[in-house]
C-alpha cells in the first residue's frame, strides 16, 4: 500500500508538469491554454498546501509535541508561494512573458527549495509519526483532491 508520502512527492511531480505545460504555451503565445494550464497548475498546488497545513502540519506537530519551528517554516513559504502566482496569474491576463518569466524564475526557485526540504526531512518523518492512522490520513487527503471539505472525525 502506498504511503503517505507517496501522495505528497507526487503531488509535487504533477505540480511541476502542470508548471512546465504552462511556461510552453506562455513561450508560444497561446494565452488561453497557458491559461488554462496555470489554473490547473494554481488548483492543484492549493490543493497540495491545503493538504499540508490541515491534515499533514497538525498531525506531525501533535506527533513531536510541536505547534512551532519547522511546519511554520513550510507555513510562511505557502504565503509567499501563493503572492508568486498571483503575480504569475496578473501576468497571463495581462499577456506579458516578460513579466510571466521573472515570477516563473523565482517561483521555480523556491518551490524547488520547498519541496527538496519536505521531501528530505519531513515526509519521512510524517511516514513514521503518522503509521498507525495511515488510512484516516489518506483518506482525509483523499477528499481534499475530491474537493470536499474534511470530516474532523477522520483525522488523526
Ligand atoms: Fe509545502
Ligand atoms: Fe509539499
Amino acid at each position: 500500500m502506498k504511503k503517505i508520502s507517496d501522495y505528497l512527492k507526487n503531488d509535487h511531480a504533477r505540480c511541476d508538469d502542470l508548471f512546465t505545460q504552462t511556461e510552453f504555451y506562455v513561450n508560444q503565445k497561446r494565452w488561453d491554454d497557458a491559461q488554462i494550464s496555470f489554473n490547473l497548475f494554481r488548483d492543484f498546488l492549493n490543493k497540495h498546501i491545503n493538504i499540508e497545513e490541515s491534515i499533514i502540519f497538525p498531525a506531525l506537530e501533535y506527533a513531536i509535541d510541536s505547534a512551532t519551528g519547522p511546519t511554520n517554516i513550510m507555513r510562511m513559504e505557502h504565503v509567499y508561494i501563493r503572492g508568486i502566482n498571483h503575480h504569475l496569474y496578473e501576468s497571463i491576463n495581462k499577456k506579458n512573458t516578460v513579466s510571466f518569466f521573472d515570477h516563473s524564475d523565482t517561483l521555480q526557485l523556491i518551490l524547488q527549495q520547498h519541496n527538496l526540504k519536505e521531501e528530505d526531512t519531513w515526509y519521512a518523518m510524517i511516514d513514521r509519526a503518522l503509521n498507525s492512522t495511515k488510512n484516516e490520513v489518506i483518506h482525509a487527503m483523499k477528499a481534499i483532491y475530491r474537493n470536499e471539505s474534511v470530516i474532523a472525525e477522520h483525522l488523526p
